[in-house]
């Protein structure tokens, strides 16, 4: 039976993977089929007709047909086809916000927050599509004027992970929609409905008013299109959210043909908690941080670094913490609930693989250290201390939630430990010292693409940049001025004179 969440988005279980654009979704058949599990029950949500490489063809020349009109539809113009899609998304936030709850698993209102961030992202680009500004220079040739224009770039392949299923595609999509591209996405193979579902959302709200088809979708059921997808020298552009293990590889193959990669990868990302932080909020922001989603957020904390003198009482006070969200594990659709399961069994064997080489490195399982009996994925959230920040098992990502805690002395000795991974993503302070606060913001302090004061490690706003240094990829997606990588340069230097000065002084006299 079809289960009433997808019903209610006018989703059966059995859809097509592949949205070829003109209104039509392939009528592919042998191409594989993905079958995205319940990550509650363990039960096949759907089947999804993967897409054959005919599928993936069409989809490119479509986009590449489809984009010559769009390039020189007028930004403004572009922009008013977001604003239909941001309307949609709003109409249907419960419904998706649901849907995203069940096939990824995180919590009800974290669902409905990913929509929001949609929603938001589609706002911020409809005003963005009237502020993409280039420079004006002042020549050294009299008679010159100088300036520069940001021209769209063509198609934009999105390639997003299961665990924000829909909004990172919205952050690149929208983005690149109002800069003049086309976006062809490939979403994660364990969240295929909620990238169909959001994808008929859109689409339908771009055909009302009258825009033509700007995003095509495509489901790989091994990793043959996705290779020929990366490779694809008609694509300009490949954004990429996932491992830094496969975003290497992206990374790698995008270069060697010269395009351009947008990486969004691994985070390893600490609190640093000083002895004058406010715990009541520091508190709360870490459970939050450690435990949201599971633990499956590229900014999920990974690793607390605790004044020493306080060492102790912020540990009681967060097992205390711990305790009150293992009371509301469970199914993720249920708003009351605070933590859903891992999406998938291999997270949960990474998550237990994790809790025996920390215990192996000499670590204490403070709360939690084991899966949940019974249906789904789930798992405790669990405290580690005991460990310190060189160890093997506290420099790697692992997709769950595992916190490790540690003792500092010095302020500059706990930026230093935060720092000293091979991730940078986001990082935090809870401090109520200025030099504290500070010192961590400078460029001694933080090298992370992300750190905030008094906040969380997770849950950026749209409105700033997103993405981080070193292993996590170097990528900026999503607010501030990050609609540049969707765009080329162009440097334009106009003689208005009747001479030919040359630049630098140069005389070249025939
Ligand atoms: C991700 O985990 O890939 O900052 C994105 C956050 C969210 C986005 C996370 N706004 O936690």
């Amino acid at each position: 039976m079809t289960h009433p969440v997808l019903t209610a988005l006018g989703l059966t279980d059995n859809e097509s993977g592949t949205y070829l654009g003109s209104g039509q979704w392939s009528a592919t058949k042998d191409a594989g089929v993905i079958e995205p599990v319940n990550p509650t029950t363990g039960e096949v949500l759907g089947r999804v007709q993967a897409s054959s490489r005919a599928d993936y063809d069409t989809i490119i020349e479509r986009a590449q047909a489809v984009y010559k009109v769009w390039r020189t539809t007028p930004a403004p113009r572009r922009g008013e086809a977001i604003r239909l899609c941001a309307d949609a998304l709003r109409t249907h936030k419960d419904a998706l916000g649901s849907l995203v709850a069940l096939e990824m698993g995180k919590s009800k209102p974290e669902g409905d927050g990913e929509v929001q961030e949609m929603i938001d992202i589609g706002e911020f680009a409809v005003g963005l599509s009237r502020q993409l500004y280039g420079l004006t220079m002042h020549s050294e040739r009299p008679g010159h004027r100088m300036y520069e224009q940001w021209h769209p770039i063509g198609i934009v392949g999105v390639i997003s992970a299961f665990n924000f299923p829909v909004a990172v595609w919205a952050w690149n999509s929208f983005v690149a929609a109002i800069c003049g591209d086309i976006t062809v996405w490939k979403p994660s193979p364990k969240t295929p409905l909620s990238a169909i579902a959001a994808m008929k959302i859109c689409n339908e709200a771009l055909k009302k008013g009258g825009f033509p088809d700007i995003f095509f979708l495509f489901n790989d059921a091994g990793s043959d299109l996705a290779q020929q997808f990366v490779d694809d020298r008609r694509i300009p552009l490949i954004s990429f959210t996932g491992s830094t293990k496969v975003g290497r590889m992206v990374g790698e193959r995008v270069a060697q043909r010269m395009g351009r990669s947008l990486l969004e990868l691994g985070g390893n990302n600490a609190i640093i908690v000083d002895q004058s932080a406010d715990l009541k909020l520091a508190i709360p922001a870490i459970a939050f941080g450690a435990v949201g989603t599971a633990g499956q957020r590229c900014t999920t904390t990974r690793r607390l670094f605790v004044h020493e003198s306080i060492h102790d009482d912020v540990l009681a006070k967060l097992v205390a913490a711990y305790k009150q969200v293992e009371k509301k594990i469970g199914d993720p659709t249920d708003p009351a609930n605070l933590m859903g399961p891992l999406n998938s069994k291999d997270g949960v064997d990474a998550y237990l693989d994790a809790i025996e080489k920390a215990k192996a490195a000499g670590g204490k399982i403070e709360t939690g250290g084991a899966a949940i009996e019974g249906k789904g994925n789930f798992v405790l959230p669990t405290i580690v201390t005991g460990l310190t920040n060189d160890a093997q098992i506290v420099q790697h990502e692992t997709f769950a939630p595992i916190l490790y805690v540690m003792k500092f002395k010095a302020i500059d000795e706990a930026i230093d430990m935060q720092n000293a991974v091979p991730q940078g993503l986001s990082s935090s302070i809870f401090t109520q010292n200025l030099k504290a606060a500070e010192a961590f913001l400078a460029a001694s302090g933080s090298d992370c693409g992300i750190a905030n004061v008094n906040i969380g490690t997770s849950g950026a706003e749209i409105g700033g940049a997103f993405g981080g240094e070193k292993e996590t990829g170097g990528g900026r997606e999503s607010g501030s001025d990050a609609w540049k990588a969707y765009m080329r340069r162009q440097t334009n230097t106009i003689n208005y004179s009747d001479a030919l000065p040359l630049a630098q002084g140069i005389k070249f006299d025939l």
